[in-house]
């Protein structure tokens, strides 16, 4: 099997067990391939999965032509999640919520898009930090296609309060406005309000650290090596849960200035493995072998 396909490679396809795959820009750094391809084998399911690089300007080929190939679905990522929503016949309530769309079904020769980021979310926050998001105070940073399925999950199992910060203050405000209703109810948690969207600024972080049990980073800053912690290291108190969406094989700077500061904190691989289970309980209709998927991260 190549390392990464593309466009082309699926314009003169010729028969392969390849029936599912992730398309994303860049994609090289994907570890789904070999997660889904161990549970496919545990599964003694006779197919492969792939990484397809696809630029924002060929996803709507490459989603005709995977489907015309008989696949079985595909994962889309990083940058077409947003746009996924206007390429595929049917939008789960969830994603359509969300506006976001991480994984697609052919099944019947329809393709509807789902999300499964959120509850991956959840799932992994339960694993890493034996807490349901019910109990918690967040903050979570980034409000675009992984920010807005974590801060709808946080809201949907209505967390005590929902902070959201984001570079660009409108996209985060409009976020918090989509999330309002999740918030109406009697939960009373003192002074602060439950729901609230703020400027990426050191000063307005530094007072909702105070007021949060868990951060998470759903921006891109620390996938880049060299990158800095999204917020100041000195902000980082031991109270607090710190969840990087990001994953790499070295820790990434939030991480580390989080466990020097006394905190528990983790990256996103174990967001990665409950969002691809669920990916594949969707295409196959199944339970995911969880534990499999899971020695392929370690
Ligand atoms: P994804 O699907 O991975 O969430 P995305 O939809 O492109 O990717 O969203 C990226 C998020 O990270 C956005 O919230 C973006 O902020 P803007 O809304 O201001 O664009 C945020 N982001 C990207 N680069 C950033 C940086 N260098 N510093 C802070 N936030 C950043």
């Amino acid at each position: 099997m190549k390392e990464i396909y593309t466009l082309a490679d699926l314009k003169t396809w010729k028969k392969t067990p390849i029936r599912l795959g992730v398309l994303g820009d860049p994609v090289a750094h994907s570890l789904s391939p070999q997660m889904q391809n161990a549970a496919l084998r545990d599964c003694k399911i006779d197919m492969q999965y792939a990484r397809f690089h696809i630029l924002p300007n060929e996803l709507r080929e490459a989603l005709n032509l995977v489907r015309g190939l008989n696949f079985v679905g595909v994962n889309v990522t990083v940058p077409h999640k947003i746009a996924a929503l206007d390429h595929v016949d049917d939008v789960d309530p969830d994603a359509r919520r969300i506006g976001a769309v991480n994984t697609i079904s052919f099944a019947g020769k329809t393709a509807r898009g789902f999300n499964t980021d959120g509850r991956g979310f959840s799932r992994a926050m339960r694993d890493e930090f034996s807490v349901d998001l019910r109990d918690l105070r967040v903050l979570v940073l980034g409000a675009g296609g992984a920010g807005r399925a974590i801060a709808m999950q946080c809201a949907k199992e209505n967390c005590e309060r929902l902070v959201i910060a984001n570079r660009t203050f409108e996209k985060g405000e409009q976020l918090a406005d989509k999330l309002r209703n999740f918030f109406t109810g009697p939960k009373v948690v003192g002074p602060v309000p439950r729901l609230q969207a703020i400027r990426w600024e050191e000063s307005a972080c530094r007072f909702q650290v105070a007021n949060a049990d868990l951060i998470v980073n759903a921006t891109p800053v620390g996938l880049n090596r060299g990158d800095a912690s999204p917020i100041p290291a000195q902000l980082l108190a031991p109270h607090l849960m710190v969840y990087d969406t990001v994953y790499s094989s070295e820790r990434t700077a939030f991480v580390s200035a989080a466990l020097e500061a006394g905190a528990r904190a983790a990256n996103g691989l174990s967001m990665l493995l409950h969002q691809g289970a669920l990916a594949l309980e969707i295409w196959f209709q199944r339970e995911a072998p969880i534990d499999v998927m899971r020695k392929t991260l370690l």
